[in-house]
């Protein structure tokens, strides 16, 4: 009888070891090693699948034109794959329970009528997934169901009905006969992925892998999931929001900095195309604590309105709070105000929120936050037809930001009609592109006597 190989695997970061270890050396995580039984010789080195076979071409005789895009009937998602999914490729989509991954996944599968789309779910069963394409309301006389987790079984099914796109919910519910821990552990993920990446790339099919997250926010399973698949999508969002992002982290085919923008509704997913009339609130009168940023993810300009609130602290120590922006940096903003400024903001509980449940990462934002932190503590509102964009840095200098004359068209077209903006851009922008009136600020200061004190004049 062969003798049994056992290895232990880190359930964190898929190092292994030969024996149990408290700490990860690679990821220094506690407990995260679980002996796992492997047998090597009978692993995943199976007949191929392919029809042809490869051999080395000279790179200059490789067409393109072969592999056109496939268009996922989704502009969003086309846009963060790159300009369509690429056959063969291997797309990994990550996010947290009910964020609406298998949505997105049933609903990508009903769109695609011409491409015989295969959904193999580990999770639902095939009346739940019915009940789901149901409340979607699209139908596709061409897409297949199979509830399976067999790894072997779906390899079978898969040779046999030839699918146009395979997607897998998920991943972690796989398992594959040969290597003999639970599903979900790291050498199942690692197997069962790899053995799907080697289907993709020998039938050219595309092949979704629906992955779970763990508690930090990261990918369940082995980091080298994440090596191995072609693109990784995040869904991002929260629960309580109905918005919902997806920002790829990695993409062989195409920019990682695109962002796509969905609403979950009652019939699933509807792509945001517009996400500057739905990141923004139509007040009916001016509100104080209220700035709106124009702000870039990825190559996509949206304004988005951040809100404030500034009041003294009723205890000891004042409180921040954030949601959508980084704490720190608002401490940095707060101190910086109290230093330049002169305001007392030691002495008052400071709370900001970036509307509708997104993470801002552009550091175009400070000067929106500044802006609405000093409208409430003042009691003043901004307006509601200016807008900003600008860095602040920590003697209070407004520094310029990329691709500025984007974020101005992209207030222009919203119907703003005045925008704050670094004094650094005055050398390098065309001005009479514009119909919107632009101030250049170089401190906060002069931000100051400009917004608060009604002294628009350019520095
Ligand atoms: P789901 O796709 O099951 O999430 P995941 O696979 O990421 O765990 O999404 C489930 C959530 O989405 C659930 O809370 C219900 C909601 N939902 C809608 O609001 N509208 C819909 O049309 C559908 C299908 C789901
Ligand atoms: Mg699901």
């Amino acid at each position: 009888m062969a003798k049994i190989k056992t290895i232990f695997v880190c359930q964190n970061c898929g190092a292994e070891a030969s024996k149990w270890i408290g700490r990860c050396p690679s990821c220094s995580e506690w407990n995260t090693y679980v002996e796992e039984i492997v047998e090597k010789n009978t692993s995943l080195t199976k007949p191929s699948l392919r029809i042809t076979e490869s051999k080395p071409e000279l790179l200059d005789k490789i067409t393109t034109e072969a592999d056109p895009r496939i268009d996922t009937q989704n502009s969003e998602l086309n846009r963060i794959l790159g300009g369509g999914l690429v056959p063969g490729s291997v797309v990994l989509i990550g996010g947290e329970p009910g964020i609406g991954k298998s949505t997105l996944a049933l609903q990508i599968a009903l769109k695609m009528p011409g491409h015989k789309p295969l959904y193999i779910s580990g999770e639902e069963s095939l009346q739940q997934i019915k009940l789901r394409a149901n409340r979607i309301g699209h139908s596709n006389p061409s897409c297949y169901i199979l509830c399976e987790t067999s790894f072997e079984k779906i390899m079978h099914y898969l040779k046999e009905l030839n699918p146009g796109i395979v997607i897998i919910d998920s991943i972690q519910t796989l398992f594959t006969d040969v290597i003999e821990s639970s599903p979900g552990s790291v050498s199942q993920v690692r197997e069962c992925a790899a053995g799907l990446l080697r289907y993709a790339k020998e039938t050219s099919t595309p092949v979704f892998l629906i992955g779970h997250i763990n508690k930090e926010g990261s990918l369940a399973g082995p980091k080298v999931l994440e090596h191995i698949v072609d693109t990784v999508l995040q869904f991002e969002g929260d629960q309580n929001h109905i918005y919902r992002i997806l920002r790829s982290s990695k993409n062989r085919f195409g920019s990682t900095s695109e962002l796509g923008i969905f609403e979950m509704q009652n019939t699933g997913l509807r792509e945001v195309l517009n996400p500057s009339e739905i990141l923004i609130n139509h007040h009916e009168e001016d509100l104080s604590g209220i700035a709106i940023a124009a702000t870039i993810d990825g190559i996509r300009p949206f304004l988005i309105e951040t809100q404030a609130l500034v009041s003294t602290a009723a205890y000891g120590t004042p409180q921040r709070s954030s949601t959508g922006f980084d704490t720190r940096r608002l401490n940095m903003l707060l101190a910086v105000l109290e230093k330049r400024a002169g305001f007392r903001m030691a002495v008052k509980d400071v709370f900001l929120n970036i509307a509708g449940g997104i993470k801002v990462t552009d550091p175009a934002i400070d000067l929106a936050v500044i802006s609405a932190i000093l409208s409430s503590g003042t009691d003043i509102p901004i307006g509601s037809e200016v807008c900003f964009s600008g860095e602040v840095g920590l003697s209070g200098e407004i520094r310029p930001v990329n691709r500025i004359e984007q974020r101005i068209s992209e207030a222009e077209k919203l119907g703003f009609n005045k925008i704050f903006i670094s004094a650094a851009h005055k050398k390098n922008l065309n001005q009479s592109k514009q119909h919107i009136e632009i101030v250049f600020i170089s401190k906060i200061e002069s931000l100051i006597k400009m917004v608060f004190r009604g002294q628009y004049k350019s520095d």
